[in-house]
């Protein structure tokens, strides 16, 4: 029963509650959530829509809290955290790749890539090749230049995977990653989830598909707010 809360889990989420006041009703998001990942480890989190995937993913980042519970990463308790602390942690130790791309709609795609960099003390010119790099990576370079909105929904999304990456973070967080993509895109993003795994990077995706979680070493099955396999 409590192998899911282990004292070897790179990442640690105890005992969980996450519910949100909608007008007079307490909705529950997070129903007493456990769960261990281990370095290294490859998890699909898969579920109904509606089920809490997001919000646990929100936990693990420390992009939100939970009511009650412990949520630690890498020995770091993050609900215990500020903000500023959070964010500059989050930096160099988690790439996320948001449901809904999240890019800034003002910025090009070098520049939203070169963005989580502005936390850290690379140098400009570096910051352009690493940028530029990453883009490549996902097959974007000579998009570079353009706004998100001069960009096809498939290619905003690898321009958020290309954002994730761009720090070499050990721990890789995706929502729906593939969702937006073609199947022959969809088969590259998951080369390059297979590639990050042999590269020992720790991956936590939520995803709706059969195939894309396959691909994982860990299956994580989420419903109403509970974690039922
Ligand atoms: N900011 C919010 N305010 C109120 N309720 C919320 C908020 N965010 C999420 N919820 C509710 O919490 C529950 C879990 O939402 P969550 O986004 O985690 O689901 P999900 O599993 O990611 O779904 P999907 O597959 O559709 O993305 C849902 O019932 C949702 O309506
Ligand atoms: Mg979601």
């Amino acid at each position: 029963m409590d192998s899911n809360s282990t004292q070897d889990g790179l990442i640690q989420i105890a005992n969980v509650t996450r519910a949100y006041t909608v007008g007079a009703r307490k909705l529950f998001a997070l129903r007493g959530v456990s769960l261990a990942i281990a370095a290294g480890e490859f998890v699909a989190l898969v579920g109904p829509s509606g089920s809490g995937k997001s919000t646990l993913l929100n936990l693990i980042s420390g992009i939100d809290k939970p009511d009650a519970g412990d949520v630690c990463v890498d020995g770091a308790r993050l609900n215990t955290m500020s903000e500023n602390a959070l964010a500059k942690w989050r930096g160099t130790q988690i790439g996320i790749v948001f449901q809904f791309f999240q890019l800034l709609p003002t910025l090009t795609a070098l520049e939203n890539v070169m963005l989580p960099m502005e936390l850290r003390n690379t140098f400009g010119a570096q910051r352009r090749a690493r940028a530029l790099a990453a883009l490549e990576r996902v097959g974007l370079a000579e998009h570079a230049t353009q706004l998100p909105s001069e960009l096809s929904g498939g290619e905003q999304q690898r321009v958020a995977i290309a954002r994730a990456l761009v720090n070499d973070p050990p721990i890789l967080l995706a929502d729906e990653p593939t969702g937006n993509l073609d199947s022959e895109t969809g088969a590259r993003v998951v080369t390059l989830l297979n590639e990050l795994r042999a590269a020992g990077k720790t991956i936590v995706l939520v995803t709706h598909e059969e195939a894309l979680a396959r691909v994982a070493s860990r299956r994580v099955r989420v419903r109403d707010g509970q974690i039922v396999d």
